[in-house]
């Protein structure tokens, strides 16, 4: 049995984030060492309190961590809150009886790096405020990162904040460039590994519905993702944490990962928060091959699983 992964898991935890967190608490190839939280899908306090929802339903007492309320340039980017007020379907659900740690986030971050030189991996779920407060307040340290993985970026395909850019980058793009930067292994999990083999269809929807406690949790968390979703003419949800997760925690899952250079617009414009990935070894029509990568982007995994996979996590 390989050595377990020992994660950090940062989260702005909503319908999504908590099916990730369940799953990996119900993994046996990941150690959850604690969830730091920041403000994105939902505020810092409400992700939190769905964190902490989350994880006591799956039987885990991983720590949670309070970090950042805002992005790192303290302006908001307003979005639609798709989960509904409080993330999780406004389905009345989310009673924890723990409390957050009274360590921050980033101390908690760092601390745990510095203790674990070169074991930690980080699962980033939302803004990536949190580490790059981190990485700004102890860059040395953030470089003994193991490897960050990031549900985050359009990857080869279209946006969901904006045509271009995806959500946890566009609610903090500087966050996400000084996370790019730092240098450590990161594995990106775009938005176009999150397409429709891995969405959850109405009629799985209601087989939850009839299912155990988490299955049920997950589909009121849900509830108002799914009429954001129809609204779309989509009869389904996607939960893109899960699917990022599920990179981690299930050994074969991926399949193929393409080496890039990721490169974070920050300027503002229609193209703000937008990642562009620029293949290792591709020679473009305008520009040399590029000598450089800081990323690997998952182009390919098993997504026709998903779904059952995650389930069967679910009932276990
Ligand atoms: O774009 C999808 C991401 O934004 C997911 O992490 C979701 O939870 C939201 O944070
Ligand atoms: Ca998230």
């Amino acid at each position: 049995m390989p050595e377990k992964h020992k994660i950090i898991i940062d989260s702005d935890t909503a319908g999504d984030d908590a099916a990730a967190l369940i799953l990996a608490a119900k993994s046996d190839t990941v150690q959850i060492l604690g969830v730091t939280v920041a403000a994105g899908n939902v505020s810092l306090e409400q992700a939190a309190k769905n964190s902490m929802a989350a994880l006591e339903l799956a039987g885990s007492d991983a720590p949670v961590y309070l970090g950042a309320t805002a992005p790192l340039s303290g302006e908001e980017k307003e979005c639609f809150s798709v989960y509904g007020k409080d993330g999780m379907g406004d389905a009345d659900i989310i009673h924890p009886k723990g409390k957050p740690q009274t360590k921050g986030a980033v101390d908690f971050i760092l601390d745990t790096v510095r203790d674990n030189p070169g074991e930690i991996e980080i699962m980033a779920l939302g803004p990536v405020t949190n580490i790059a407060l981190a990485i700004r307040k102890d860059r040395e340290t953030m470089s003994k990162v193991k490897r960050i993985w990031s549900m985050g970026t359009a990857g080869f395909g279209p946006g969901n904040a904006t045509p271009v850019a995806e959500f946890n980058v566009y609610k903090d793009a500087p966050a996400y460039r000084t996370m790019l930067e730092l240098g450590v292994p990161v594995t990106v999990i775009g938005l176009d590994m999150d397409d429709a083999p891995t969405w959850t269809y109405e009629d799985k929807l209601a087989e939850m519905r009839e299912g155990n406690d988490i299955q049920r949790f997950i589909e009121a968390a849900t509830r108002k993702l799914l009429e954001f979703k129809k609204g779309n003419g989509i009869p389904a949800v996607d939960l893109p944490d899960a699917v990022a997760m599920g990179c981690l925690v299930w050994p074969n899952f991926v399949e193929e990962t393409a080496q890039c250079y990721g490169s974070c617009i920050t300027e503002p414009g229609e193209t703000y928060g937008m990642v562009i990935f620029y293949k290792e070894g591709f020679t473009y029509d305008s520009m040399p091959k590029i000598g450089r990568c800081n990323v690997s982007v998952v182009s390919k995994a098993k997504k026709n699983e998903f779904v059952d996979r995650l389930n069967a996590a679910f009932r276990s």
